[in-house]
């Protein structure tokens, strides 16, 4: 029989040699992206925004796509149907500040032909397609409105604004961009996804598209794989964008039916270092695509935070959110009020624009050690128990 001790000893040993790996290195990271071309839908705001600027800051050249081109185009795509901050005009000026070229290009991510007509005009143009971030997602603003119905009063309503420029326009898109990756034998496709694929948290739809979105980048892959096309499903964190400022996770709390798991106080974090900037997640990506190795990932789910730790990357606050698969983040949210005590709470900023952290602040976030568990850890205990 073997004692409590020595399975918490053999626990222990292994969770160490686990955190000692380093799956990311910085030592197989590419200098730059120059001379490579990458795509990111929905990049007038948001995540998307913050990844084209972290490839950009890396050099290459992007198209952002959307339909608010500039500040003239309608757009009521906002929580309550305000407009919505940001274009895609504004996230070019911000692409070439930081080093990169920028492309803004109006394209309704909704509609097939326009879609397959845009990807096909990048290559007559540039000859290559080397990245596309699947990220394009219209139902910011529906969301919150319809929060705390029941899936069986939204009707088809709900599929339809959560999946069509989400799920069926990232199929889509990556239809149209394996063409020409597979005949170059070399291409990265990233399906921004969530932990909702793995766990209800606002919406039957939005769980459905999060989880396939997932498998897609899993199944595609294996397809991919025989033409050295890479693709992964990426799931940022708890992302401080300006929708999530501005409180379109408002109305969310009003969650209905079991209680799914731990309830975290999202509108606290946000202003705080366990929220990936925008910025955070695109660098992450961008070090991800410049990774000589990447190909070994393809098919996973992906954290940014934890390819962050890996290749040393930090954002616009010089702070490193964990993962939220670590003991570091679970233990912060946990002792919240002691950290704001400390001041290392305090880390709240405008988006994109540099601020000095303190020392102790650079020490706790930028260099303590994360300690993560393996993700499969998270479908044991976050996801539904469907196996
Ligand atoms: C695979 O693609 C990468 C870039 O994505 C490239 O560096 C590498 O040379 C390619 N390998 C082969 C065997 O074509």
């Amino acid at each position: 029989m073997v004692g409590w001790r020595s399975l918490l000893f053999v626990v222990l040993i292994a969770f160490i040699a686990y955190n000692l790996q380093t799956p990311f290195s910085k030592a197989n990271l590419e200098p730059s992206l120059v001379g490579k071309v990458a795509v990111v839908t929905g990049g007038s705001r948001g995540i998307g925004k913050g990844i084209a600027i972290g490839l950009g800051e890396t050099g290459a050249t992007v198209y952002v796509t959307g339909r608010t081109v500039s500040s003239s185009s309608t757009n009521t795509g906002g929580p309550g149907g305000v407009p919505q901050a940001g274009t895609l005009e504004e996230t070019c000026a911000e692409v070439v500040k930081a080093g990169g070229k920028c492309i803004a290009a109006g394209v309704d991510s909704g509609n097939d032909e326009q879609l397959r007509e845009f990807i096909d005009q990048v290559v007559r143009d540039h000859g290559r397609i080397d990245v596309l971030v699947n990220n394009a997602f219209s139902a910011v603003s529906w969301l919150p409105k319809h929060a705390g119905k029941p899936f069986w009063e939204k009707g088809a309503d709900a599929w339809d604004q959560v999946n069509h420029v989400g799920l069926r326009s990232h199929y889509l898109a990556s239809v149209f961009a394996a063409r020409h990756m597979t005949t170059a034998k070399s291409g990265l496709i990233i399906n921004v996804g969530s932990f909702g694929g793995l766990n209800y948290i606002f919406d039957v739809a939005y769980g459905i598209g999060k989880a396939a979105m997932d498998r897609m980048a899993a199944d595609m892959a294996i397809e991919l794989a025989t033409d050295n096309v890479t693709m992964i499903s990426l799931w940022p964190g708890i992302v401080a964008t300006e929708n999530i400022q501005d409180g379109a996770l408002g109305g969310m709390s009003e969650r209905r039916g079991l209680a799914p798991g731990p309830e975290f106080d999202t509108a606290a974090l946000v202003q705080s270092p366990l929220a990936e900037t925008p910025l955070f997640v695109g660098r992450a990506v961008s070090a991800f695509a410049r990774d000589r190795t990447k190909f070994d990932f393809t098919g996973k789910v992906l954290l940014p935070a934890t390819m962050a730790a890996g290749y040393g990357v930090i954002d616009e606050r010089g702070l490193r959110t964990p993962p939220f698969n670590s003991v570091k983040f679970l233990a912060a949210a946990a002792l919240k009020s002691t950290l704001q005590e400390q001041g290392l709470f305090a880390a709240s900023t405008e988006l994109f624009k540099a601020v000095k952290p303190t020392a102790n602040m650079e020490l706790f976030w930028k260099k303590l050690p994360d300690l993560t568990v393996p993700q499969f850890i998270l479908k044991l205990v976050a996801g539904s128990p469907n196996l």
